[in-house]
């Protein structure tokens, strides 16, 4: 049989490889600042770990899980009958998949609308800013050159030594997206965002689940003040949290699986979601082609610009350093291009929230007060509970409180620390309070509507100066 005959090489201003919210966004950017934009995906929907089988799907979900305990538990107390609570799990699932379906579309549609060329396959480097296309088969079915390049490959999940991922019984996120039916006991190794929002789905449709951490606290990354309070309102869930235990193994066991653990009992369950952190997605990727090393972490080292020690390649999101989030992927890509095209760009890494679904939310800005204390910057702090707020009370939405740290001689806000309802949609305000520079003081004049859950950001920023009203 004839060799396949190699395809002719097409040039492009910029070639990005990855369409997920790092890759796409960067490529619609791009596209509107006049550039002539290819997006290379394996997959053939667009999005990435955030649409296919990481954001998206698990808030589908977390919303349905929610609104059928509700409807079983919570209706009552309003005066509401719902009687004969039955759970569809097939139908739930096929929603999740209609969400994912519609939204990867809409992206396929903007790519149109931005005239961005779409490559179907594996992306690779070739050397300069050459980039190969690999097909499905294994077959180069694409050549490419562009003027820059940037890498926007994502991560995949990590897993520890001793375990032993099957994707039926020991699995991650993309199986617990997926699972036909529910769990009688789930054991969920890792108290990140990932374990405790699918702990939190499965529970709600009838699980037992065991939350296995390392670290004697949840929520490594979050304040450990707002962490503490969370663990407290998801273990009256039911979530049950064995802190300061270090899993040796997991496997699959006749029609369940086993979790060993150092020191311990192990322990039988029928599924596990091993949630112990994700790594960057570099391989294949021909990083060597181009002299880029990784750093000790197998992170692709970037300066201020998202340059790589490679000229004309760049690399944005989670495949390098800082926070594994979608939204920070996205500033990245739009800073990136920006200054490719405009010499400006730049991702102020102290006003990136971060926000865990679980209910209520766990939402955080800027810095938490163990890194103030680290640091030796002199702060005032206020706090305000959800439960002296007029609108919560009627949500029935009692728990949580909002932190606001602020610094002690100029008053700046540092960072903000929410568990309590919305606190996912509250902290916007506080993002934007640091992106303009605000104090307390300009958090604590500004007229916050009645009643709203955001008054409870108001009051705890009075409650820096000592001047909470509503207590
Ligand atoms: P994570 O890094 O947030 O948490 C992993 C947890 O596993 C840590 O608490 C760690 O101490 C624990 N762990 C590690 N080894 C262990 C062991 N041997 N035994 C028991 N516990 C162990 O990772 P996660 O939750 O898997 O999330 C991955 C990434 O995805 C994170 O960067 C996260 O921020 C991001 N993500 C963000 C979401 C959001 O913003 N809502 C949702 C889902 C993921």
């Amino acid at each position: 049989m004839a060799a396949a005959p190699t395809p002719d090489m097409k040039k492009h201003d910029l070639v990005v490889i990855g369409a997920g919210p790092g890759g796409y966004v960067a490529a619609i950017r791009a596209a509107q600042l006049g550039l002539d934009v290819a997006c290379i995906e394996k997959d053939p929907r667009l999005g990435g770990t955030c649409l296919r089988i990481g954001c998206i799907p698990s808030k589908a979900l977390l919303e349905s899980s929610e609104l059928f305990h509700e409807t079983k538990h919570t209706f009552a107390g309003h005066g509401i009958v719902a009687k004969d609570v039955q759970l569809d799990l097939k139908a739930m699932l096929a929603r999740k998949d209609g969400v994912v379906d519609a939204l990867t579309k809409g992206i396929a549609g903007l790519f149109k609308k931005n005239k961005i060329t779409r490559y179907e396959g594996l992306g690779r480097l070739a050397g300069g800013t050459q980039v190969e296309v690999v097909d499905a088969q294994g077959q180069l079915s694409a050549r490419l050159e562009g003027k820059h390049v940037l890498i926007a490959t994502g991560s995949t999940s990590s897993t520890l030594k001793g375990i032993e991922l099957d994707g039926e019984r020991v699995g991650t996120s993309t199986e617990a997206l997926a699972w036909p039916a529910v769990p009688q006991h789930l054991v969920v190794i890792g108290a990140g965002a990932i374990g405790l929002e699918l702990g939190s789905v499965w529970c709600r449709l009838g699980a037992k689940v065991t939350v296995l951490e390392y670290l004697d606290r949840i929520l490594p990354a979050n304040d450990a003040e707002i962490a503490k309070e969370a663990q407290k309102i998801l273990a009256k869930q039911g979530l049950e949290f064995r802190l300061g235990v270090k899993v040796t193994g997991a496997r699959k066991d006749k029609d369940g699986a086993l979790v060993t653990i150092e020191g311990q009992e192990p322990i039988r369950c029928d599924r596990v979601l091993v949630s112990v952190g994700r790594k960057p997605h570099t391989d294949g990727l021909g990083l060597e082609k181009v002299g880029i090393a990784l750093d000790a972490r197998g992170r692709i080292p970037v300066d201020a610009h998202y340059a790589t020690s490679a000229k004309g390649v760049y690399a944005i999101g989670d495949v390098i350093p800082g926070p594994m989030l979608a939204h920070k992927a996205e500033e990245e890509g739009v800073a990136c291009v920006e200054h490719i095209v405009t010499g400006y760009g730049h991702v102020n890494y102290d006003a990136i929230p971060n926000v865990v679904y679980t209910h209520p939310e766990v939402a955080g800005v800027g810095k938490t007060e163990e890194e103030l204390v680290a640091a030796g910057i002199p702060y005032r702090k206020g706090a305000f509970p959800y439960m002296a707020n007029g609108r919560a009370k009627a949500l029935g939405a009692n728990e949580g409180k909002v932190k606001i740290l602020a610094h002690k001689d100029t008053d700046r806000i540092l960072g903000v620390h929410i568990v309590g309802a919305r606190a996912g949609d509250l902290i916007a305000e506080a993002v934007a309070a640091i992106e303009f520079g605000a104090s307390s003081e300009d958090l604590a004049r500004t007229s916050h509507a009645h009643p709203t859950l955001a008054e409870v950001m108001k009051e705890a920023a009075l409650a820096v100066d000592g001047r909470a009203l509503h207590i």
